[in-house]
């Protein structure tokens, strides 16, 4: 399972890079809105730090002008994935793009019916969102199996993606179900480290090593 970090925070991609756990970056209007950068130039910065691919996302309404857009953010490096809305637009500048050999990530992906266009279409990647259907109570998790049993019933080299992560548990839950990749908040993605048992079992290690009165260093 491939690993995304979902930020436009330069800092934060790169502490999780120097660990090997960034394949890859995920951004949008409101991360790049977040960050206080220059879109083009924060997205120059993250596509030095990580080898994989960096989703920048196209802000056009319509597709040529979306195409337009994309070339223009596939000119900052070459592992720009140009990320594109889940709309019949965004599908047509999916097609157009990734006929020219671009990385096209189809963003915003709430159903299985538009995950089937988007793989239609050509896309690299497919972005179903998890936490913003869980949100209305809906199941996020169970549009991801949807997606994965499609795509293998179809041998469909399309990528899904699983975002708006919000938990440890939807990472481990869409890592079983067999999502390709998941991009995830830093936080969300060190938080997988913690385990109150780990906790407590150093706190009495370290309470016993003291009593030893021993030194390794
Ligand atoms: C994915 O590429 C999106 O940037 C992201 O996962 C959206 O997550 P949110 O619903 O927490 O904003």
């Amino acid at each position: 399972m491939k690993f995304f970090v979902d930020t436009a925070d330069v800092d934060a991609i790169r502490e999780l890079a120097d660990l090997g756990m960034a394949d890859g970056v995920t951004t949008n209007p409101s991360l790049i809105m977040k960050s206080g950068r220059d879109i083009l130039e924060v997205t120059r910065e993250i596509c030095a730090i990580v080898e994989g691919p960096v989703s920048a996302e196209v802000v056009a309404p319509d597709a040529p002008a979306m195409i337009a857009e994309g070339r223009e953010l596939a000119r900052i490096a070459p592992n720009i994935a140009i990320k594109v809305p889940l709309t019949w637009e965004g599908l047509k500048a999916c097609k157009a793009l990734s006929g020219e050999g671009h990385k096209v990530n189809v963003t915003l992906c709430f159903s299985a019916a538009q995950a089937i266009l988007a793989a239609k279409a050509g896309a690299s990647f497919v972005s179903p969102f998890l936490g913003r259907l869980d949100d209305i109570n809906l199941d996020g998790l169970q549009l991801i199996a949807d997606i994965r049993a499609i795509y293998d019933n179809y041998g469909f080299g399309t990528e899904i993606l699983a975002a708006s992560i919000r938990s440890v548990n939807h990472i481990t839950e869409a890592a079983k179900i067999g999502a390709d990749v998941v991009t995830a908040p830093p936080a969300v993605i060190k938080q997988m480290a913690a385990h109150p048992l780990t906790d407590k079992g150093l706190a009495i290690f370290m309470a016993d090593w003291e009593k030893t009165g021993q030194k390794i260093l």
